[in-house]
């Protein structure tokens, strides 16, 4: 089965062969089995089965959404109010999304989730990593990256969220239970590991072990570090070989260094910035230091609860210092670059037929008509998903 998309008035192709071009005019697209199959001018298009007429309009790599939150029951609006009116987030409340989570069914979760990967698929969101996380019982987080694996690949283990309630005298206790039953319970269903370091979650110390456990038992590393402070997790996670790690808010200039130096990916997440009130990170820096830098949407009933990347792309260049291209590029390639994937990410030939087809001439439009919903058309693997 094969696609053609033409009359493409604009295609940001990010393809890695052929850097000197990340953008093409008057260009058209076949996607054949499932992947990109040739590129090349309008003009020149072949037949195929099926035909998709862009009509002048933007094509770009779909989104690779490298971070989210996405079992999980109940929702937290009281908390986002109270932190309109100044009060600070915190990741206490974390605990209340537990709470929803293990009283709710599988067919409940299951059901939001669906809704959750839908709407994805209309913000132009083309791969998907979700983590568990509002489990923290080995069953509890076990049923959420296994409900996590029917609707994805990129599987994050997240037993080490916060200290559940009911553990919360005996951390030591539920570090050894994290990097014991509980890996052994979700390291079949998952394809990474993540630990959230954090005053009100994790230390440099008990994070180490965790990870380290992971990483034994063949899972790819994560990391959320430095949403609040410069905690140490950076450095860390560059030391361990992470693929990523994420907020990245606050970063010493050694950590800058760091993630220049190594392949771990500064993974920024501007819609919390924009749900918790709190300064955005300085994606100048990173990206003029050499580091690589991915946007994701981390969408999650508590820290932002957004899941529009078109939105999270217009506050990296409003906020972040960043050009509508590198802004385009973080959450494609950048998204890929922090799930270690090359075929995703970018439309070079050979990559996967994932892309979206924009209600606008030209990609810088995202952050010209911030708040319009610009995703016409959302197409995963040359089949069309959202329109
Ligand atoms: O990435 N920071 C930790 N975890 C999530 C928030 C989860 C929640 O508040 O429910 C995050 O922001
Ligand atoms: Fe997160």
């Amino acid at each position: 089965m094969s696609l053609l998309i033409d009359r493409i008035g604009q295609l940001v192709t990010l393809d890695p062969a052929d850097p000197s071009r990340p953008v093409r005019r008057d260009a058209a697209l076949v996607i054949d089995d499932g992947h990109v199959a040739w590129i090349g001018d309008a003009a020149d298009a072949p037949a195929a089965d099926e035909r998709l007429d862009a009509d002048g309009r933007a094509v770009i790599p779909g989104f690779v959404d490298s971070h989210s939150h996405l079992v999980f029951a109940g929702d937290r609006a009281d908390e986002w109010e109270a932190r309109m009116t100044g009060v600070p987030y915190t990741a206490g409340g974390i605990r209340r999304t537990v709470e929803a989570t293990r009283a709710a069914s599988d067919d409940e979760l299951r059901a939001t989730l669906g809704r959750h990967v839908a709407e994805a698929h209309r913000q132009g969101i083309t791969t998907l990593e979700v983590k568990s996380g509002y489990g923290l019982t080995v069953d509890d987080e076990a049923r959420a990256v296994r409900l996590a694996r029917e609707v994805t690949d990129e599987v994050t283990f997240l037993g080490a969220h916060v200290v559940p309630a009911d553990q919360a005298d005996d951390r030591q206790g539920y570090v050894d239970l994290v990097c014991g039953d509980m890996l052994a319970a979700c390291a079949p269903h998952a394809r990474w590991v993540d630990v959230f370091i954090d005053s009100g979650a994790f230390t440099d110390d008990e994070a180490r072990r965790i990870l380290t456990a992971g990483r034994d038992a063949g899972l790819g590393l994560r990391v959320h570090a430095g949403q609040f402070a410069a905690d140490g997790g950076v450095a860390l996670a560059v030391e361990l070989g992470a693929a990523s790690v994420d907020h990245a808010t606050h970063l010493t200039d050694a950590d800058i260094d760091a993630l220049a130096r190594s392949s771990t990916v500064a993974t920024l997440l501007p819609l919390v910035e924009f749900s918790t009130r709190q300064p955005y990170p300085d994606a100048r820096r990173l990206i003029d230091a050499g580091a690589t830098v991915a946007i994701a949407t981390d969408t999650n009933p508590g820290s932002n609860y957004s899941s529009s990347m078109t939105t999270a792309i217009a506050l990296a260049i409003r906020e972040m210092g960043m050009t509508p291209l590198e802004a385009v590029t973080a959450a494609t390639r950048g998204g890929a670059a922090a799930l270690r994937r090359d075929d995703i990410g970018h439309l070079g030939v050979g990559a996967r037929g994932d892309l979206v087809v924009l209600d606008a001439p030209d990609h810088r439009w995202m952050g010209y008509r911030v708040g319009v919903p610009l995703v016409a058309e959302t197409v995963v693997g040359g089949v069309r998903v959202a329109s």
